[in-house]
């Protein structure tokens, strides 16, 4: 299985371009279904999660074509609108296919996406939205036939800023009969990109960004082109690499507006923040704990940064108290830290991180994503060699990810 050997000490120092959004890219390809004509997508991360997302559009009819970080892709064909089961248990997200296909066939049979990592991923928001809007679901079995010959706009209350949800209704909203709106919807930038691109699709979708989102359906939707916004998680797991390793690094072609809490936190532990534009300058010469995390749905910390940030507090001077507050089950990446020297004591919801002068390099797996991807930045500041293995849950999000820190002066190697 291949890992990433991590040669720890080297202080990250450079220039780099962060990656698009894994968690905008993956909403709009199922807003490509939509299109009666071709979208092109400018900006999508070579990721396995992009991967997984391309075979699905394939096999429910869609032709792909893939150049780069540019994809092509169109619709025009009838489609299926059965995903098989193994590529729904790929990826977690493939649940934001359901209200695409709803509004463009008019039926879909999915399976359950399975919990992950971080715990039970219920969607029980995501089916109470598409049953008030008329849609009819059976389950048996674990899979979920839906019908929706009579998608109808209605009002749409949100008991939880639920990412996804407000995503799978947008999309379902945007080719069904009237009205619908969103209320205590997510405010994430990509709830933002998600919109923009529907409405260069020829939708009417309002009020992306606050808490209420209005839709205006339609009954067709033409193709566009559209450029995916930067990945805000990418970039807070670089500026923290950078901080662990005590470096000096410009990010650009990022959104420090959609870092606003990473960065206060940053800049509160000791870095120097320097924002203009689509650039962020970091640089650390000493760090000390941070304030109280607690995570938050957007514009609050974000619970996908947790891991990173923790990663990094654990060579910071002095005691960070963590609290996660949107997932079950997302602190699997304390134990691989421990193993590393890290003094960490999880406590339910809560986990005190007491930061330690040095980190020693250990063979450490990957428990998820942003746990992997916290593990690399432990490992980077180590003392000596880390084996990180696992590393399929960091190739799900991170592009090249060893080419990136590479060009910042770490020694990283992928080994087979
Ligand atoms: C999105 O997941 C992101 N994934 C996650 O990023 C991110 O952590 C999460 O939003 C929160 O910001 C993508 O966008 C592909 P939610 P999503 O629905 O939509 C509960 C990463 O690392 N909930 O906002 O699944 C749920 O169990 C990934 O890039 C229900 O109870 O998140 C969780 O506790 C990880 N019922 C909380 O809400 C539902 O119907 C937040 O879930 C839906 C969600």
């Amino acid at each position: 299985m291949p890992k990433l050997r991590i040669e720890g000490g080297n202080s990250l120092c450079g220039v780099i371009d962060v990656q698009g959004a894994k968690n905008s890219i993956l909403p709009i390809m199922a807003a490509a279904l939509l299109a009666e004509g071709e979208c092109v997508i400018e900006n999508c991360p070579r990721i396995s999660d992009a991967d997984a997302a391309i075979a699905i559009l394939e096999t429910l009819g869609a032709s792909v074509r893939r150049r780069g970080n540019r994809v092509w892709i169109d619709c025009r064909s009838p489609l299926n609108y059965e995903i098989p089961d193994d590529l729904m248990r790929k990826m977690r997200s493939s649940v934001i296919f359901l209200g695409a296909l709803l509004a463009r066939c008019g039926k879909a049979v999915i399976s359950f996406p399975g919990g992950c990592e971080l715990g039970p991923r219920p969607i029980d928001l995501h089916l109470a939205a598409f049953e008030k809007m008329g849609v009819r679901i059976e389950e048996d079995f674990g899979c979920l036939s839906c019908d929706a010959q009579h998608l109808t706009g209605c009002e749409i209350p949100l008991s939880f800023p639920s990412v996804g949800a407000t995503e799978n209704i947008m999309l379902a909203a945007v080719r069904a009969k009237g009205t619908t709106v969103i209320t205590n919807a997510a405010r994430e930038p990509e709830i933002e990109d998600l919109q923009a691109f529907l409405n260069e699709m020829g939708g009417d979708v309002r009020g992306a960004g606050t808490g209420t989102v209005i839709i205006h359906g339609k009954d067709s939707l033409h193709g566009c082109s559209h450029r995916v916004i930067p990945d805000r998680i990418v970039t807070a797991t670089y500026l923290c690499a950078v901080a662990a390793t005590r470096g000096n690094a410009l990010l650009r072609k990022t959104r420090p507006d959609h870092n606003a809490a990473l960065l206060a936190a940053l800049r509160q532990s000791g870095c120097e923040i320097e924002v203009c534009e689509d650039l962020i300058r970091i640089q650390c010469d000493s760090l000390r704990a941070s304030r109280p995390i607690r995570t938050m749905p957007y514009p609050g910390f974000p619970t996908d940064a947790q891991a990173p940030f923790m990663g990094l507090m654990c060579v910071a001077k002095g005691s960070t108290v963590f609290v996660e507050t949107i997932f079950e089950n997302r602190y699997r990446h304390i134990a691989e830290l421990c193993r590393m020297g890290a003094k960490i004591t999880p406590e339910g919801k809560v986990a005190v991180v007491e930061g330690v002068s040095r980190l020693r390099g250990a063979p450490v797996e990957a428990t998820d994503l942003r746990g992997g991807a916290a593990l690399m930045i432990a490992a980077l500041a180590a003392e000596g060699t880390t084996y990180l293995s696992e590393i399929h849950h960091i190739d799900r999000g991170y592009e090249d990810p060893e080419g990136v820190l590479t060009q910042l002066g770490a020694s990283v190697f992928r080994e087979e």
